[in-house]
């Protein structure tokens, strides 16, 4: 598959998840931007099966290469950022892992279960990350893991999918600040957004970030349904290192704070404050 090919499948599969990414995107196009894309986040266990490395293996064979790592203590997360070699315009890819081996003997149990029913033979691992769910889900094993960890709870739910996709705010022509997208957006009618403020990050740390909260969407356990936070999109802006290039990286802290848009609590606090 070629890498534009992949980048659509992603997005075509990510909207669906996400309507309110399509309609922002349409937002900016009224204004007659081309939004560009800065990176691409994906979450994954860190189960051999099915880890980072699997999932980032064909983004490597498409010119890919590996940058940034980061650890997330509190929330027992890994991360990976990959950057094409050859295409600086090509979308970062950001791929974060659980580390099982940090949580519960529950949740623990709760993953190896889904991830067995899995048939690795039949299962092409190029095309892994737009497989979504593949496994049966309840609402005991639902509730538990999100008692315990939000990150385990959502993969849970939604398996291999893009998480979000980012504006690259830097090459809008009609906005210039990250707080103009912000206020362009809550007038339009989205939430942000706010746990540690609306903007993450500062441009002495090279990078801000904002995002929505994530869509809800309604997920069936046999034959009730759950209103469940799926996914949500992120603005970015860059600012030049001293030595004149555009920081590429991610920062932790920010990171941290931007996993939190798909929070159970999240989501309903900023509902209900907005009602
Ligand atoms: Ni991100």
């Amino acid at each position: 598959m070629e890498k534009g090919q992949l980048l659509d499948l992603l997005w075509n599969q990510y909207t669906l998840l996400t309507p309110s990414a399509r309609l922002i995107r349409g937002v900016f196009e009224d204004r007659g931007e081309q939004v560009q894309n800065d990176h691409i986040a994906l979450r994954t266990f860190d189960d051999e099966r099915v880890n980072i490395s699997v999932i980032a293996a064909p983004f490597v064979r498409l010119g890919y290469v590996k940058k940034g790592e980061y650890q997330f203590k509190e929330k027992k997360l890994f991360a990976h950022h990959y950057e094409h070699a050859e295409d600086p315009s090509a979308p970062k890819i950001f791929i974060s892992q659980l580390l099982l081996g940090q949580c519960s003997a529950d949740v623990q149990r709760i993953v190896s279960k889904a991830l067995d029913q899995i048939d690795f033979t039949k299962l092409d691992l190029d095309t892994l990350m737009l497989k979504g769910r593949l496994w049966e889900i309840s609402a005991a094993e639902y509730d538990l893991l999100q008692k315990e960890s939000e990150y385990a709870s959502w993969m849970y739910i939604f398996g291999f999918c893009a998480n979000h996709f980012t504006v690259f705010v830097n090459e809008l022509k009609t906005l210039n600040s990250l707080q103009d997208v912000n206020s362009l957006l809550k007038e339009k009618g989205f939430k942000l957004n706010d746990a540690g403020g609306e903007i993450k990050g500062s441009p002495g740390e090279y990078l801000e970030q904002s995002s929505t909260i994530a869509d809800q969407i309604p997920v069936a356990f046999g034959s009730e349904s759950k209103n469940i936070p799926s996914c949500y999109y992120e603005f970015a802006r860059r600012y030049p290192l001293p030595d004149g290039t555009i920081y590429q990286g991610f920062i932790a802290a920010s990171a941290d704070k931007i996993f939190e848009s798909t929070n159970v609590s999240l989501v309903d606090k900023v509902l209900s404050n907005s009602r």
